[in-house]
């Protein structure tokens, strides 16, 4: 201790003499070169509890302290103990000094992963100079159980309180417990819930797969007794909807705790007939009409050990589902922020209107206290009416309530577990006496996934209605990516799912919760190839609308492109090829008619075929691609030529030469040709030209497209080299438009461009329309996957300069680290400051503003762009070409500072 004081003070003064006489003194850093690995991920997740992969992938993120920098090489580490893994010792897996650039997507090497075991990681890398890195800190992961036979539990049920004490004869080493339900499940141990889930398990197709949760027990179980409860409820397992009955009657547990003991015993734990039951509090309970919890009925120590449960009936032993168990790999639903209520008021006696300022997915936490079976209610809504009180007329038949009866005692608490709510006013009626803005609090509730992105404009509007965006996308995570949140659907509508995706995966962490909606898609696909409208499948058809179905190639698409992910094409591809058979063998003159939404909530109706058949060709396109990047040049070659078929087919079916329009000439029918360059070269100018127009004079810079219009409309433009226009529409104010949305008090996206409150379709929190926040992010931003480099190997930075807009700042937490792309523009002078990850390379493409001649480009305080050339000498930058008004520059990882000045 004395001697680093010493130190510290010899190094103090050191730098104080320095500095007097002038010396350089170099910045201080923790390290020099290549810094340990952080980020350490195990399939897309944070030291994962519960992973039922053999061959798990490992990814990381590396720092430098200089540019330009890869790794040469990688160790990882895998050890059965932390203490060996301290010792440097991988007995599960030594990779060795592995000579890749692979810093993510790397598979495990090791000894074959056994179920119910711990084990803990970490990696270092050598620089491309070949100097090490520390190692990293130590991350890890839980193997849950990886075969059906492990499970020795059955599925059981018979009421919604289930219990069962156990007595363990020593101090407890390690406990996991699998837990799942057919519906959904709160786990307690000794009188406190297990873990901060909300409405698990995630949603599945239940009959073919179940997702079970793996919690560690191991600090919440003693030696003596303990007591094992679970409360249960319906969720989607007893929800039918549509043609669509309900999969289950009752719902189900399935739960098994396996548990190590100091002397050396093992126990373990299931539910089946020797587990007790009885109904308790929870009078009812749905996702679409809320709880009816009567807290009379509450049963104070059932979670206890030492409870009586004389009373109790033994647990029915149920058939469940016969579905594959898998672990629920993604991130759980949780209670992700309190809500403070901004506003109470009382419309009519006894009828107290809340506004919680925001409009998202949850519920609220009621204090109240009162008589004994005073009975509370709470009714949820987007609108009100003029009168001040609740408008429910869009939440069409979802009772959207929660009742609370009081058990007398106190001040009580109550908010509902197996329901959730979309809503900004809570009305509340039969509060015992009067209620304050204390009264209740809002719990936002929705898959917790975490924010990696971030888009800060100059244009305040820009950044509200990202925010609206952010709010929608959110609020419509439940598990799978919904529609809406409020009323009788709330469901995985794919066609909503894949317009959102990719602005999706640029503001969030989304790997590991569109690896598992792909596999659901696989879960409900037909042996004929066919998915269905919404997965898993409640509403809508069987084919689904090519315009829905294209969620599969999609989605899978762009978690490849986003993460580099090999394995999500080789799990899909199979199912994907089946698929784009199906929609061949419905176009036998490769052209696909069939459509039932099309263009769905357009102004202007485009043709459902034309919308199809962009989407066969779109979907046959990308399966070329994945087999390409396959190696499957059979496949490749094979789907390339089809979509060149389907593309002739699609010019001569809906091409009007003369008029150089598609189909009916709406914005959607000129547009979505024109994104996949399907256009003949002689009718190019014409196409753009028309939609052009379309939107400038006949609707005064408007659109008129529907869902599937707009995710293409905005990039196309940018495309086209009009990001001016796109630019003019983001900021419109009048409607049609996100602005117009804004301007009419919208927290969350509505359905319909139209402002409508009415019984009619038009929820206020659908997040279809957002996918214009890619654009924000890839056009604005300028931030974009390289597709020939997918993962952010290769990225190209490419802002949009625009109109009045004086900065854009956007990030992207990509699989390899942080991406940023900052500009700002003032008279004369342009800068941009750029983020690359280690490991990744990025054309960075600098533009000049119009007004500027002769441009000089510096890279912090050098040089890199005179005359018309390109200067080299800045570290990192290793090229320079001028491409119409912008200058690109080929850079290797680091920070840089670009600053374009005219003459
Ligand atoms: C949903 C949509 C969905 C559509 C299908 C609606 O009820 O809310 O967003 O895509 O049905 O046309």
């Amino acid at each position: 201790m004395l001697r680093s004081y010493s130190i510290l003070r010899v190094a103090a003064i050191v730098v104080l003499l320095a500095l007097a006489v002038g010396w350089a003194v170099p910045s201080v850093r923790a390290a020099e070169g290549p810094l340990a690995p952080v980020t350490l991920r195990c399939e897309y997740l944070h030291n994962p509890v519960g992973i039922d992969v053999r061959l798990p992938r490992f990814a990381w993120v590396l720092h430098h302290t200089e540019r330009a920098q890869v790794q040469s090489a990688y160790q990882v580490l895998v050890a059965s103990s932390p203490e060996l893994l301290a010792q440097d010792k991988g007995d599960q897996w030594d990779s060795g000094k592995t000579a890749s650039d692979d810093s993510t997507q790397v598979v495990y090497n090791g000894k074959p992963l056994e179920s119910d075991h711990s084990y803990w990681w970490k990696v270092r890398y050598w620089d491309k100079e070949g100097n090490a890195s520390d190692y990293s800190q130590p991350a890890s992961f839980d193997v849950a159980l990886l075969s059906r036979s492990e499970w020795k539990g059955q599925w059981i049920g018979g009421a919604n309180l289930l219990r069962k004490e156990i007595t363990l004869n020593s101090k407890v080493v390690r406990a996991r417990a699998y837990v799942t339900a057919l519906g959904y499940y709160e786990l307690r141990i000794n009188g406190e819930k297990i873990g901060r889930n909300n409405l698990d398990p995630a949603w599945t197709t239940y009959p073919a797969r179940v997702l079970y949760s793996t919690y560690d027990l191991t600090s919440h179980l003693r030696a003596g007794k303990n007591a094992l409860g679970a409360m249960i409820g319906g969720g989607w397992a007893l929800l039918g909807a549509g043609d669509v009955p309900a999969p289950y009657k009752q719902p189900a547990l399935l739960l098994q705790v396996n548990i190590e003991l100091a002397d050396g015993k093992t126990v373990q734990v299931a539910s089946d007939n020797s587990w007790k039951v009885t109904p308790g509090p929870l009078v009812s309970d749905s996702v679409w009409d809320g709880e009816v919890y009567d807290a009379r009925r509450e049963l104070p120590g059932w979670d206890s050990p030492g409870f009586d449960d004389s009373a109790w009936s033994p647990a029915e032993v149920l058939e469940g589902s016969k579905g594959i168990l898998s672990a629920q790999m993604m991130p759980p639903i949780r209670d992700v922020d309190t809500m403070v209520p901004v506003a109470l008021t009382n419309p009519r006696p006894g009828v107290y209107v809340y506004d919680m300022g925001q409009n998202f997915s949850g519920w609220v936490d009621l204090h109240v206290s009162g008589p004994r079976g005073a009975q509370v209610q709470l009714r949820f809504a987007e609108l009100l009416y003029d009168t001040g009180m609740i408008n429910r007329e869009n939440i069409r038949d979802a009772k959207s309530r929660d009742i609370y009866i009081l058990r007398g005692e106190g001040e009580e608490h109550y908010h509902p577990r197996f329901t959730y709510h979309g809503f900004r006013y809570v009305e509340l009626t039969g509060y015992p006496g009067t209620p304050s803005l204390d009264s209740l609090r809002g719990h936002v509730v929705h898959t917790a996934v975490e924010t990696t992105g971030s888009f800060v404009a100059s244009k305040p509007l820009l950044n509200q209605i990202h925010k609206i965006i952010r709010w929608s996308d959110l609020t419509n995570l439940a598990s799978v990516p919904t529609d809406c949140d409020q009323r009788n659907e709330r469901m995985g509508w794919m066609g909503d799912a894949q317009t959102s995706a990719e602005g999706m995966m640029l503001n969030f962490d989304m790997a590991a919760f569109y690896t598992n909606f792909l596999r659901d898609m696989r879960d409900v696909q037909g042996p004929d190839g066919t998915v269905t409208d919404t997965v898993p499948h409640r509403y809508g058809s069987r084919p689904a609308d090519p315009a829905w179905g294209t969620a599969f190639p999609l989605i899978c698409w762009y978690v490849y492109q986003q993460n580099g992910d090999r394995r999500i094409l080789e799990e899909n591809y199979d199912g994907l090829k089946k698929y784009v058979e199906f929609l061949r063998s419905r176009a036998p003159d490769n052209v696909l008619r069939y459509s039932y939404y099309g263009d769905w909530v357009a102004l202007e109706k485009t043709p459902g075929a034309e919308v199809s058949d962009f989407y066969y060709y779109y979907d046959t396109l990308l399966l070329a691609k994945m087999a390409a990047a396959l190696g499957n040049s059979a496949d490749a070659a094979g789907y390339t030529h089809l979509a060149t078929e389907i593309k002739d087919a699609f010019n001569h079916e809906f091409l009007d030469a003369k008029t150089g329009n598609y189909a009916n000439g709406t914005q959607t029918a000129n547009a979505l040709p024109l994104f996949l360059d399907m256009v003949p070269k002689d009718q190019h100018a014409a196409v753009a030209g028309n939609l052009n127009n379309d939107i400038l004079y006949r609707h005064d810079t408007h659109v008129t497209t529907g869902f599937i219009g707009i995710r293409y409309l905005m990039p196309l433009l940018t495309q086209l080299g009009d990001s001016y226009l796109a630019y003019d529409l983001a900021v419109q104010t009048t409607f049609p438009s996100w602005g117009y949305m804004a301007a009419n008090g919208a927290t969350t996206l509505w359905e319909l461009w139209q402002n409508k409150t009415g019984p009619s379709m038009n929820s206020h929190d659908h997040h279809m329309m957002g996918s214009v926040d890619a654009w924000f992010y890839e056009a604005l931003g300028g931030i974009n996957v390289d597709p020939e480099h997918p993962g952010y190997r290769h990225i190209r930075i490419e802002p949009q300069v625009v109109r009045d807009l004086t900065s854009v700042s956007a990030t992207v937490g990509s699989v390899r680290g942080k991406v940023t792309s900052a500009w700002s523009h003032e008279p004369g002078v342009i800068t941009l400051q750029v983020d690359v990850p280690v490991n990744a390379t990025a054309s960075v493409s600098v533009p000049k503003d119009d007004e500027m001649t002769g441009i000089t480009i510096h890279e912090g305080d050098r040089s890199v762009w005179e005359k018309g050339h390109f200067v080299e000498g800045a570290p990192g930058v290793t090229a320079g070409k001028l491409e119409g008004n912008r200058v690109i520059f080929e850079v290797g990882s680091g920070h840089y500072a670009f600053r374009v000045t005219g003459e």
